[in-house]
């Protein structure tokens, strides 16, 4: 299938799903419809269906009537279901790649490489679907059998970010299929594109209509009808801090689950004893990828005093080899940011620590690409209490920080609400132990920058989020614990 077959995917996708979930509304024509834009060109690419509170309470009922038959299937029949999509994206693996470097502006190779590590999200929990064990308890009186179940929890609302157009959906409605839940997804307003294709490949690969359902348009509308529904049993977010907290306040008024993968402010911590080179590319791996967009990405590099001259100047020079353009051109490794505000932010970051005194080693200024690109940088003679530090840039600047000793380094590492990832760099194995013990961060990257994989649990601890994503763990956020007793086992 070619881009613009994709692309006619997801906007057929888009009425397939309307007509799945709003079967009164077969030509349902929405009222008002948002431009899907090409971060790296400014071009329109799509105008896509604004849809708010009224669409959205559809799509709950939908997902609420899909979930008697859904959740009644047998593990493996769901199973089955979820390795269909699975192999269906894998098919579509170069189209949906294309299709997320189109709206949301990262290489394409790195593109690519997001469906492999999206669609594996669905492999893993197609084979988990059928290890979802109960327990027998041994009873306390001779009479009786205690018996603990798991069941899914029910209708869940997944919000994804722009980040991961596809990998943050698949590492939700993964395990909530698996378990039996069925979805209502609102993607970001930026990338609802790569989620229509993904919802449509599941409906071809015979996931009953009504059991991934997707609403884009209102956030606000949207993010209101899936909180205040009791229909909505659980809600699961990835994205900014301040949202998690609104909708966990939200979510409080029908108690519902919530899992909340929010933002990061890792530290990359490079000791004296570390591999020059492996260093470099770690961190390289660790700050850069998706251009500084990523919630795990490295926000400050602290480098130990007696590696931190050679250190700063092998990284700045191996950054100054990073070319930034479009995502469909040869070679390129560093796209476009998502949009102005996210421009602006890493401006604004950036004059607010060379005004208090750091250095300007490499970048520094925007892009003569012009649009939201912005130079790869390297900042030197940073300092905990500049905006950098403190807060999560989300772009491609790397601020580089001193310190002396392990426990200076913990400390600055751990002096922050954040504790989502964090990176050290070390051949000491002792060190190796100690560090990674008192980092408070869900996630430790050793000697390794890039370590996000779908067999591993993914989350945050601190103001970093709730509950984990990914492997055998992901699974629990989808499911309730039933415990059962049977009583009067004596009785003739
Ligand atoms: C994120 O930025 O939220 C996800 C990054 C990842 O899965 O590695």
């Amino acid at each position: 299938m070619t881009l613009s077959g994709v692309a006619r995917v997801a906007f057929v996708g888009s009425r397939r799903i309307f007509a799945s979930h709003l079967p009164s509304m077969q030509s349902y024509t929405p009222a008002f419809s948002r431009q899907v834009h090409n971060p790296a060109t400014g071009e329109v690419i799509a105008n896509v269906s604004c849809m708010g509170g009224k669409e959205t309470k559809d799509a709950i009922s939908s997902a609420f009537d899909a979930f008697n038959s859904w959740s009644k299937l047998t593990a493996a029949e769901r199973s089955k279901g979820l390795r269909k999509w699975y192999d269906l994206l894998m098919a579509h693996k170069e189209e949906l790649g294309q299709l997320i470097t189109l709206e949301q502006g990262k290489p394409l190779k790195e593109a690519v490489g997001e469906v492999d590590y999206g669609a594996k999200f669905i492999e893993f929990y197609a084979e988990e679907a059928k290890r979802v064990y109960g327990e027998i308890i041994p009873a306390t009186l001779p009479d009786r059998r205690l018996f603990v179940l798991k069941q899914p929890v029910g209708v869940a609302g997944a919000i994804t970010p722009w980040n991961f157009p596809l990998a943050m959906i698949t590492r939700k409605v993964g395990p909530a299929l698996a378990c039996g839940c069925t979805v209502v997804v609102k993607p970001s307003e930026f990338t609802p594109l790569t989620a229509l294709a993904a919802a449509e490949l599941a409906l071809q690969a015979g996931i009953p209509p009504g059991v991934v359902n997707v609403v884009m348009g209102n956030a606000p509308d949207i993010g209101d009808a899936l909180l205040t529904s009791p229909q909505v049993r659980k809600i699961t977010f990835t994205g900014s801090t301040a949202v998690g907290k609104k909708l966990m306040a939200g979510a409080a008024g029908t108690v519902k689950k919530v899992s909340l993968e929010l933002g990061g402010n890792a530290p990359c911590i490079v000791f004296d004893d570390a591999d020059l080179n492996v260093a470099v590319n770690g961190a390289l791996a660790a700050k850069f990828r998706n251009s500084g967009q990523t919630c795990v990405c490295a926000n400050r590099v602290l480098v130990q005093e007696g590696i931190y001259e050679k250190f700063a100047d092998a990284f700045s020079k191996a950054v100054k080899n990073l070319k930034v353009g479009d995502g469909f051109g040869e070679g390129v490794v560093q796209g476009p940011l998502i949009n102005k505000a996210a421009l602006e932010k890493v401006e604004t970051f950036v004059e607010d620590a060379v005004s208090k005194g750091a250095k300007v080693l490499l970048g520094g200024r925007r892009h003569s690409l012009g649009m939201t690109f912005y130079e790869p940088t390297v900042l030197s003679n940073v300092k905990s209490e500049m905006l950098v530090s403190r807060e999560e840039v989300f772009g491609p600047v790397a601020p580089l920080l001193c310190f002396k000793t392990e426990e200076e380094a913990i400390h600055m590492a751990n002096d922050t609400n954040a504790g989502l990832a964090a990176y050290i760099f070390t051949n000491n194995l002792q060190r190796t132990w100690r560090v990674s013990e008192a980092l408070e961060y869900g996630l430790v990257g050793v000697n390794e920058g890039l370590i996000s994989t779908e067999v591993a649990p993914f989350g945050g601890v601190k103001q970093s989020g709730l509950g984990r994503e990914g492997s055998k763990y992901g699974m629990d956020e989808f499911l309730e614990i039933k415990y059962v007793c049977l009583g009067d086992m004596n009785r003739k």
